[in-house]
Formats: C-alpha cells, sequence, structure tokens
C-alpha cells in the first residue's frame, strides 16, 4: 500500500521532493530506486523538515513508530495515516503536538490508479489539509471525504472490498471449470465479466439492481441464477462479511499500545 501511495505522491509533488524509509532496509531502498526517489535508513531522517508524511504501516506498528516521530517532525507538519482501524485521537495523542492529522482508507487498486479512499480529518485538520491529502493522493484514484466515524464501515466494503470481489472472480472461474471449461478460459471470462460489469455500474450511473434487472428475461437464464444467490443468502452473507470486518476495525483501534 505504502508503494501505490508514494507513486502517487512522486506524480504529485515531483520525485526529487519525496523521501522514504521502510523496516526492511533492502527491499525499502529498492523500491527508491525504482521511484527515483531518496531512500532514508531511518523514520527521523525521512521526516526531518519535510511538509507532510504518509504512514503506511501494519496497524500494530503505528504506535511505536508515531511515538518515534514525536520531537522530530515539525509540529504543522500534516501526518496522513492508512492504517486501518486506528483513530487520529491515537495519532495525536502520540505525536503529542498539534499535527494536522488525516486518516485515510485506500484499498489495492490504487496500485493502478483505479482504488478508491476516503479520507476523515483529525481534531487539529482543516479543510486545507483535506484538500492537500486529496491532492497528494489523487494518482491512487477517486478520493472522497466521510466523517470519521464511519472509517470502520468504510474499511469494511472498500479497503477489504478488494479481496470480496477477488473471492467472487475465483468462485466463477471455478464454476467454469465444472462445466467443462479449461481454468485459463474460465479465469479469463470471470475476471472480465466483474471488469466489464463494475466498470457499465460506474459509467452508467445507474441503481445496480436495474442494471441487473435489465439483464434479467423472464423466465430465462439469469433470473434462475440470481434466484439461487437469493436462496442461498448470499446478499446476508456479503453484508455480514462486512459488518464482520467493521468489526475488525474497532478491534484494532481498540487494541492500540
Ligand atoms: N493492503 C491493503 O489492502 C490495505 C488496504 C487499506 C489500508 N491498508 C493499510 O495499509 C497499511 C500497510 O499495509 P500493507 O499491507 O502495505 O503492509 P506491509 O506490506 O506489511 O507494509 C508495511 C511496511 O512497513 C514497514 N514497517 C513496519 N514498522 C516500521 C517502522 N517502525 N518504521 C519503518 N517501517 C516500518 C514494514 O517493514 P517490516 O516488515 O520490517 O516490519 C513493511 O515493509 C496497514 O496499516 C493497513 O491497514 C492496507
Amino acid at each position: 500500500m505504502g508503494e501505490a501511495i508514494l507513486s502517487s505522491l512522486v506524480g504529485a509533488v515531483g520525485a526529487d521532493r519525496v523521501r522514504i524509509s521502510d523496516g526492511r532496509a533492502e527491499y525499502g531502498a529498492a523500491v527508491a530506486q525504482r521511484h527515483g526517489v531518496r531512500w532514508c535508513a531511518t523514520n527521523a531522517e525521512a521526516v526531518d523538515g519535510v511538509g507532510a508524511v504518509v504512514i503506511a504501516v501494519k496497524p500494530k506498528d503505528v504506535g511505536g513508530l508515531v511515538g518515534g516521530l514525536a520531537g522530530v517532525l515539525a509540529d504543522e507538519a500534516l501526518v496522513v495515516s492508512v492504517a486501518a482501524g486506528i483513530p487520529t485521537a491515537f495519532l495525536e495523542s502520540r505525536l503529542g503536538a498539534a499535527n494536522p492529522v488525516v486518516r485515510v482508507m485506500p484499498n489495492t487498486p490504487a496500485t493502478i490508479g483505479q482504488g478508491v479512499s476516503a479520507l476523515s480529518a483529525g481534531s487539529h485538520a482543516t479543510a486545507e489539509h483535506l484538500e492537500r491529502t486529496e491532492a497528494l493522493l489523487a494518482g491512487t484514484g477517486t478520493v472522497l471525504r466521510v466523517d470519521e466515524a464511519y472509517q470502520d464501515v468504510v474499511t469494511g466494503i472498500s479497503g477489504s472490498g478488494p479481496a470480496y470481489v477477488f473471492y467472487l472472480i475465483d468462485a466463477l472461474a471455478e464454476a467454469g471449470v465444472v462445466g467443462g471449461l479449461s481454468r485459463e478460459v474460465a479465469l479469463d471470462l470471470a475476471r472480465a465479466t466483474v471488469a466489464g460489469s463494475g466498470a457499465m455500474a460506474l459509467a452508467s450511473g445507474e441503481h445496480p439492481a436495474i442494471l441487473r434487472e435489465r439483464v434479467s428475461s423472464p423466465a430465462g437464464t439469469t433470473v434462475a441464477g440470481v434466484r439461487e444467490l437469493d436462496e442461498r443468502g448470499v446478499r446476508a452473507a456479503v453484508i455480514a462479511a462486512v459488518d464482520a470486518a467493521r468489526a475488525r476495525s474497532v478491534e484494532l483501534g481498540r487494541d492500540l499500545t
């Protein structure tokens, strides 16, 4: 996720104004070389004198990392965190200064510039800080704003959502194999169907129920398939999956040390 955001940062401000650090020195240095940015051996070196810092470590590592920035990072520097479940209030308390903090939930299609990110302002972040964050993330795809109270459910939908869609692609392909297709052809059909349907849902702006009705002829093949999805509780399972991811995001925010 950090590398996806790095690409966007380079596009927004230029490689010569971006520095990175990472726990895995060899890996981090290779990433830096790939993007033409400066590699820093320590986080302190990376944040020294910067106007903005993006934190993209696992939620369990955020507390230690941010604690280490206190006193090194300039008080006015913008702090952007993409860590799932970590409230802005926690980051603010660890920083120990009035840094503007923006919490972001991106998703992995950001790696090809087709992600969606939701961002929320911490207590010291203004509209100008949100605009700066939007500009920094523009290369990752769509960026929208939500109240921080909704970040956990956003995590359940769009943060974890790509995994549900990959799961669906895999299941569709498996069905093709059950029906006698080669795995390769079944996967090609499944991938292209999901990509095309997603693109159509976006381009048309129509409600998905309307789009579904349009491809469901009376007594046809599609209604027969959709009836199976309904009878097997797939809609309820999707809602339950999102709710489980939301609950886990809440837990991550509670387990902080
Ligand atoms: N992946 C997703 O789909 C997704 C979606 C939305 C949000 N996010 C959020 O994005 C964040 C990163 O996720 P990821 O999947 O990209 O994780 P990741 O692949 O594990 O990358 C995190 C990197 O941070 C490094 N790191 C850990 N502690 C550090 C420290 N104190 N100083 C410097 N570097 C440190 C790690 O190095 P070591 O291995 O040495 O620890 C690792 O290279 C998470 O908070 C996650 O919630 C991820």
